[in-house]
């Protein structure tokens, strides 16, 4: 069986979507763990209720960071590490020691709304601050930049003149639920 480590800051939506389409077989792989960087998020009360070990990391610096993450994925052994909401840079070391193995899901139509201080509602405000007329979500695999790394798939939504941040992050998150598992998917498929 195939083996999924993710990672999460927040709430823990798109982790959900995943322990979702492992339950019902939509995807054939185990998630073998949970890394997150803050304590009372959602995404480890979703861990919790289903069993799924997790990691609090809460490095003094880079080097401690590097250094928990490399034991901790050592340990679990993933065949894909899903970035899902964590909003904390991976280590150059770690991008290296996994190449091509992991991914992130990002609420924007990448290369726009990219880079450092992108994220959350921030993406969002930016896009209807900009009158664009549709956003969307990219999946891509990460590298040593931001937010910048080959993009593999993208669903696009329609941006409203009537929207606020939170309404477009909703739109954008309900296809966010959708294309990170069919990735997940696809990529456990081409490896196998
Ligand atoms: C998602 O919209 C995800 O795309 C975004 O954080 C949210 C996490 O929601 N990620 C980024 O902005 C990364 N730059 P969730 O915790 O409910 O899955």
């Amino acid at each position: 069986m195939k083996k999924l480590v993710i990672f999460a800051s927040g709430s823990g939506s798109n982790f959900q979507a995943i322990i979702n389409a492992t339950k019902n077989q939509d995807i054939h792989a185990v998630i073998a763990g949970l890394i997150v960087n803050k304590k009372n998020i959602g995404a480890v009360e979703r861990a919790q209720k289903h069993d799924i070990p997790v990691a609090l990391l809460t490095p003094d610096d880079t080097h401690q960071f590097e250094q928990q993450l490399e034991k901790q994925l050592h340990k679990w052994n993933p065949d894909l590490i899903v970035l899902a909401g964590f909003l904390k840079k991976i280590p150059e070391r770690i991008i290296r020691k996994y190449p091509d193995k992991i991914i992130n899901i990002h609420p924007a139509l990448l290369p726009k709304y990219g880079g450092k201080g992108f994220y959350g509602l921030r993406v969002h405000k930016a896009v209807i601050e900009a009158e664009e007329s549709e956003s969307g979500c990219t999946v891509h695999y990460v590298n040593e930049e931001y937010d910048k790394g080959d993009i593999i798939a993208q669903k696009k939504v329609p941006v409203q003149p009537s929207d606020t941040p939170e309404i477009l992050a909703k739109r954008v998150l309900k296809e966010e639920h959708k294309l990170l598992p069919s990735v997940i998917k696809n990529i456990l498929n081409q490896n196998n």
